[in-house]
């Protein structure tokens, strides 16, 4: 585990790291987005036309151009800069996007009650302070609004984790370590890049959801459709453990 680490050190990581990330996403996000997150996603938030929609952490910003491009009027904040224009270069003029940088967790630059819906994908477990940034959603939102967010599985991806394999390489069980060590730790995502996340076990995120006075609406540990399968049979091993989970609360 990381000691003394917060925000501003993942989100130098997150800046270093900006291209070569963008670099693997097309306008559906990566191939992890496409098979497991975007559908779940898409169907948790349903008809998001001429809703006014927060994309919490919108990296190079493709979940804010699909919901500009079903109708919604979007806000998009990403507290590294180079996200930021990354997102504004790959947007379409017609595109009225609202780009701004900002960190999640003090979100000041917006004004309460001004969503019908958040969405935050694969961003909270890179916030040190997730309890503010769960406030300041819950702030932001009109009452009755949908705050959607995914993060990887806390109960499989912990700061120790990961294939235990024969020599040969044949992949026999997820290992899984440290699950009650919450707080920062390394996770590898490109060939040499080390981002930081947080680590926080499942009860954590829900009583923390609870007590800042969120209804749970629905959980989803996304999983590869049929579809899918013919398409990439690798993914076949995703129905061993699950790698994300996602949630939709009610304000
Ligand atoms: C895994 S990427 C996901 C990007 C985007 N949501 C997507 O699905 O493609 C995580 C993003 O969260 C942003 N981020 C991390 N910490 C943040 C914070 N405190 N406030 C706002 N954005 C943050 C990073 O800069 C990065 O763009």
């Amino acid at each position: 585990m990381k000691q003394n680490v917060g925000t501003e050190e993942a989100i130098k990581r997150w800046d270093a790291f900006a291209d070569t990330y963008s670099k693997n996403h097309t306008e559906q996000g990566d191939l992890h987005k496409e098979v497991f997150l975007n559908p779940t996603l898409f169907s948790l938030m349903g008809d998001v036309k001429n809703k006014k929609v927060l994309d919490a952490g919108c990296g190079e910003g493709y979940l804010s151009r699909i919901l500009s491009k079903s109708g919604s009027i979007v806000t998009a904040v990403d507290y590294s800069p180079i996200m930021i224009e990354i997102a504004k270069g790959r947007t379409p003029k017609d595109l009225l996007i609202d780009y701004r940088q900002g960190n999640c967790e003090e979100l000041n630059i917006l004004e309460d009650e001004s969503f019908d819906l958040i969405v935050s994908n694969m961003v909270i477990h890179d916030l040190a302070n997730y309890e503010k940034a769960f406030q300041e959603m819950y702030r932001l939102l009109v009452d009755g609004g949908s705050f959607i967010f995914s993060i990887l599985h806390p109960c499989f991806v912990t700061p120790e984790c990961g294939w235990e394999k024969t020599e040969s390489g044949e992949k026999l069980h997820w290992n899984v370590d440290k699950y009650f060590h919450e707080g920062a730790y390394e996770q590898g995502l490109g060939d040499k890049e080390k981002m930081l996340f947080f680590h926080r076990t499942l009860t954590s995120y829900i009583n923390t959801l609870i007590k800042t006075g969120f209804v749970l609406e629905s959980i989803e540990e996304p999983k590869p459709s049929i579809e899918i399968l013919k398409k990439h049979p690798s993914f076949e091993e995703d129905f061993r453990c699950a790698d994300f989970i996602v949630f939709k609360l009610k304000k």
